[in-house]
Order: structure tokens, then sequence, then C-alpha cells
């Protein structure tokens, strides 16, 4: 057995590792979560319950009322459609309770939307179905020119303000890499109330299809590569802001995780890399893990965390512009580029 102390603290919850599958179709099977834990995750974030399931939701419930109200012969004709759809707030509760039954590990609840709301109140369904801790979402994508980036940023922080005033538990904030000032606008989300936020949400990208003039959702699996962008702002905000750090994007291996710790990440969200290889892939990530660290001959991930950040650097300027010139100029073309 490795001697290393693997434990680290995320948004006030003690975790025995740094490995935490992200929000995923995963979380939707016990048997999934089940194998998760046994392979070693330290909390799991479940699939997000979102704005519009619950906005269909109150769709549906008024429906059924306008058809009550309109007579039996009408309400008749609907109940089969009304029974056949199951509340997807009642769904994910139900998920969320019978995941909180069967864990030892914590289970952190998705709330995912952008509008402010009555579907925001379900933070406090969440919370009483037992969520350790909620994870907010706002996937937001900014297509208004008459708004301005004050704006969009006020939209974040205003669902922020409403679920803090609305729960008890910790709350994180899932981030899109779009501000043109991350480090201030994390500060300004943890004055309203947020432990931690997870960098950076992954847009995706619709794509267009020439032969047939449509535009479709493309769906991509994560490489190592794109763990880059969140370990820059991780190294960045690490020792200068008071939340806690959750890094998601590209983590893979276990030297994608090492990074991100050096980084500061308090701790590592996996999510293609399970989808790809399912979740006894954790088994190799933290066996890997321990191994580097023994290697090392670190005694714990906390002598790890936060090394490499700005903070820390011999060269703080490396996280920002500096190299960046250098970098560009020493590019070496390809052979046949060169006469
Ligand atoms: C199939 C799939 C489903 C996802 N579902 C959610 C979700 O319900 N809520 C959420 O916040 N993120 C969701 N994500 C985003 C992941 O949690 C994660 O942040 C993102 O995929 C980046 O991590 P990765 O590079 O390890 O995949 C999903 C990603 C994938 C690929």
């Amino acid at each position: 057995m490795s001697g290393v102390d693997l434990s680290t603290t995320y948004l006030g919850l003690e975790l025995d590792n740094p490995l935490v599958p992200s929000a995923s179709p995963l979380s939707r099977s016990l048997d999934n979560c089940r194998r998760l834990e046994d392979a070693g995750a330290a909390a799991i974030v479940m699939y997000s319950l979102y704005e519009e399931e619950l906005r269909h939701d109150e769709e549906i419930m008024t429906r059924f009322l306008i058809h009550q109200e309109a007579g039996r012969a009408a309400t008749d004709s609907f109940l089969p459609l009304h029974e056949a759809y199951q509340r997807g707030q009642d769904q994910y509760l139900e998920q969320l309770a019978t995941l909180k039954e069967s864990l030892d590990i914590p289970v952190i609840a998705s709330l995912n939307g952008v509008s402010r709301g009555d579907w925001v109140e379900q933070g406090k369904a969440l919370e009483q179905a037992g969520a350790d801790a909620l994870e907010l979402n706002a996937y937001y994508i900014a297509a208004d020119p008459a708004q301005s980036g004050i704006q969009v940023e006020e939209r974040y922080l205003a669902l922020m303000r409403e679920l803090h005033g609305l729960v008890g538990i910790p709350i994180s904030v899932k981030l899109s890499p779009h501000f043109s000032s991350i480090p201030h606008m994390v500060e300004k989300l943890a004055r309203e109330g947020a432990d931690g936020v997870v960098l950076f949400n992954r847009f995706y990208q619709p794509d267009i299809e020439p032969e047939t003039l449509q535009v479709t959702p493309r769906l991509h699996l994560s490489t190592s590569d794109e763990a880059l962008l969140a370990m820059r702002w991780i190294a960045i905000l690490y020792g200068r802001v008071s939340v806690s750090l959750a890094a998601t994007g590209g983590i893979h291996t276990a030297m994608d995780v090492v990074k991100m710790l050096l980084a500061g990440a308090h701790v590592t969200h996996l999510c293609s890399a399970l989808l790809k290889h399912g979740p006894e892939h954790l088994i190799e990530v933290k066996a890997d893990l321990e191994r580097w660290l023994e290697k090392k001959e670190y005694q714990s991930v906390s002598d790890i965390q936060g090394l490499v950040s700005q903070r820390y650097l011999g060269d703080p300027a490396a996280f920002e512009r500096a190299n960046y010139v250098w970098v560009l100029d020493n590019y070496t073309p390809a052979a046949s580029m060169r006469r």
C-alpha cells in the first residue's frame, strides 16, 4: 500500500483524493456510479438538471391544469401524455436520493441554466434531497450586440446571489473562459457566496453541413491538449482568490492530474476519459498519480498543490504575455517551407 496522502479539500468537503468525475451521463446509472466509487472517485458531480427541463415541466403542468378546467373529456385525452412523462425534476431528485443512499462519497448536484426565475429554487430541493454541494453551470452564449460584458457578468452574479440566498450547502460555479477578466469575475462570484469555481465549461460548437445547409450539433470528446486552457488560469488564480479551484477539460492521465495540481487545482474533473475507457480508468490514473508522487518523494498531494502556480514561480510572467513572442518567433516550419 502506498504511503502517499492523496487527500484534498474541495468546497469544504474532505476528499480522499483529487479525482472527481464531472457531470456526464455516467451518473444517470447507479451501477456506473458504484463502479466509479470502487475505482477511486473521491466524489461525483451528477449530470445537470436543466432550466429547460424545469420550464418544460411547468408548461406540461399548466397544460394539464387547463385541460382539467376544460372538462373531463379533454383531460382524458391529455392524461396518457402526462402520465407517460415523469417530471425531469422528480427523476433527478430520485436519482440524487438513490446515489446518496448507495454511495459513501459526496454527491454534487448540478443545476444548469441562464435566466433568473423559479427554476433556481430547485437548488433548495436538491439540498433537501441530500446533495453535499451544488454546481451551477450557466451555459450562456452572449449573442446580443446590445448586451455589454458587464450585463453578461451580472447575469452570472444574479444567479449566484439567488442560489446562495436559497441554500446552505457549498456552491461552485462552472465558468466560461470567455470573460475579459477571469480573476475579477471569480472574485465577484466569491463575494456573492461562491465557494468554488470549475474551470472551464466546454462549449459545444455547432457545425455547418454545406450539402444540406443545416446547422448540426457537434460533440467530440477531449484530448489532453485541451487541459492547457484551464491550467494557465488555475495557475494564475491559485493563492489569489479565496475559493476552491476545480479543473475540467482534457484531463485524461495521471500526468494531466499532476500538472493541474502543480498549477493549484484542489480537484480534477474527468469526463471524456471515463466515457472513452469506462469508470475503471480511474484505477490506473490513481495508481499512476501515487507512483509519480512516490518517485518524486512527495508525501502528499498538498505538497505539490500550487507549486508551479504564478505565486510560487520564479518567473511569474510565464503564464502571461512573456514567452508569447518567443514561442511564435521560434516556430520551425516544415523542411519544405524553409527553402
Ligand atoms: C456526453 C457529455 C455530457 C455532459 N453533460 C454535462 C452536464 O450534464 N452538465 C455539465 O455541467 N457538464 C456536462 N458535460 C461537460 C463535462 O462535465 C466536462 O466539463 C467537459 O466534458 C470537459 O471535460 P473532459 O475534457 O474531461 O470531457 C458533459 C460532457 C459530455 C462529453
